[in-house]
């Protein structure tokens, strides 16, 4: 079948070398010293899932900076043990036309987290997928292997920050997931860092903003192409979102009375079965094993409700609409989370399969053969539209490393080749279409240079 392959009329990469080189060029580039902003410009802040895929491509480079990374996305935890979606940076004015040096919209006034947020931090007022104890684990374990004075520091941060992270999950399991469904509830779809995934069409449906605050938004100013990024209907009900869980104070108590959005996330839950386990090899070795029995059972726990979520009908795992009781049945890349968690062999042969097969990687007409965020024979499919099509690096590399880590070395060593081909067109985008190979998004998105750097050098 012939396809046009899209290429960089510019400065495509040459070679490994050179891969690695501009990979490290990116991350230096964004590092404002005390943070690696998620991306220049459109993201000029440290979000929380981004921050941990970025400290761990930081740490082929450098791991005091990697462990710097985390420590500054640790010092915002919030006294309840969350974690928040993004820490903001200190001023910070846009480039583009028309913005005369606005800031990252919704900023933090938005957010109204003043009193939530610890002294001197400003942050939002939600979480994230809590994958950090997985790349924590895996940090400390490739600092500590190699020993000498990279090796001390991690173990030193391990030991510190070990109580840190399981407060983080303790507040996961309480605020998110005390129903002892084995599945985390989010209040926003941002909080699933898949922010407009067909998987939330249902639920935002029923979110109908009332008196909203007027808001004009930046993000649209700097992706110039605006049907890369959501559409303002759904900004609004986004920032109504926002307005409502503000209204309660972030309240864990008071949310599930105040928000008109209420889903089970599969797939932060199933990253949350693995994290569980990863935090339980770390408190083990590391001076908490009081701890290891409850992040064990914490991490069974999510395992069986994610692999409780699977549909029959299709293999893929099904988010849950709490607020109609409905299962969400749609073909996206968060139906693979037990790839993540699973300890069926059946269950994973099976999505093995599917996510190799002709909806997904293995579509012949596919520019490399990656998963998209939604399965390209799908109706919903937007192949240039951030979460409904596009192919992301960072979830191309998080789910072949839980591959490997489940002994495939042999499928990692196959997306690692696709991937990197991918990455050689040279400008780390955000995402890329998965039938032509076009970057789309940001540009220079650290987290996607930060996993050119795991697959170069993260053995
Ligand atoms: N992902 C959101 C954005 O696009 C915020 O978390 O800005």
């Amino acid at each position: 079948m012939s396809r046009t392959l899209w290429t960089n009329p510019d400065r495509p990469i040459a070679d490994l070398d050179e891969l690695r080189t501009r990979a490290r060029a990116v991350l230096a580039q964004n590092d404002k010293g005390t943070m690696v902003t998620a991306a220049p410009n459109l993201y000029p802040h440290q979000w929380s899932w981004d921050a941990a895929f970025v400290a761990t491509g930081l740490s082929t480079v450098g791991v005091p900076r990697a462990l710097a990374e985390l420590d500054h996305l640790l010092a915002a935890q919030w006294d309840s043990g969350m974690i928040p979606h993004i820490v903001f940076a200190d001023e910070v004015q846009l480039r583009g036309a028309g913005l005369r040096g606005a800031g990252y919209f919704p900023g933090v006034d938005r957010w109204r987290t003043e009193r939530a947020s610890p002294a001197g931090v400003k942050s939002s007022g939600i979480c994230q997928p809590p994958v950090h104890a997985t790349l924590v684990r895996r940090i400390v374990e490739r600092a500590t292997s190699r020993g000498g004075e990279d090796g001390r520091l991690a173990e030193d941060f391990a030991r510190r920050t070990l109580p840190q992270w399981i407060r983080w999950h303790e507040w996961m399991r309480r605020a998110r997931a005390s129903d002892r469904s084995g599945l985390v509830t989010i209040y926003h779809g941002w909080e699933s860092g898949m922010d407009n995934s067909p998987r939330f069409d249902g639920p935002y449906s029923r979110v109908h903003p009332g008196d909203l605050e007027p808001f004009v938004r930046t993000d649209t100013r700097i992706v110039e192409d605006a049907s890369q990024r959501p559409s303002d209907e759904e900004y609004a009900r986004y920032l109504w979102l926002v307005q409502q869980m503000a209204d309660v104070r972030f309240d864990d108590a008071r949310l599930p009375g105040a928000v008109d959005f209420q889903v089970k996330d599969v797939f932060m839950s199933a990253a949350f079965a693995a994290a569980n386990e990863d935090l339980a090899v770390l408190a083990e070795r590391f001076g908490h094993s009081d701890e290891v029995t409850r992040l064990r059972e914490w991490s069974a726990e999510f395992r069986e409700g994610v692999d409780a979520a699977v549909d029959p009908a299709t293999g893929l795992a099904r988010d849950r609409d709490l607020l109609t009781g409905e299962w969400i049945s749609l073909p996206t890349i968060a139906g693979f989370a037990p790839l993540l968690s699973t300890a069926d062999p059946a269950l994973r042969a099976a999505q093995l399969v599917l996510i190799e097969g002709p909806e997904w990687a293995g579509d012949p007409r596919l520019a490399f053969p990656l998963p998209p965020s939604t399965s390209t024979t799908s109706p919903l499919l937007r192949p240039r539209e951030y979460w409904r099509g596009p192919v992301w690096p960072v979830m191309t590399w998080y789910i072949a490393e839980a591959m490997r880590r489940h002994g495939d070395g042999g499928r990692y060593a196959r997306w690692r080749e696709a991937s990197i081909a991918q990455l050689m067109e040279g400008h780390f985008g955000e995402y890329y279409e998965p039938f032509t190979g076009e970057p789309l998004g940001s540009y220079h998105q650290s987290w996607t240079a930060a996993v050119a750097l795991e697959w170069l050098d993260g053995s």
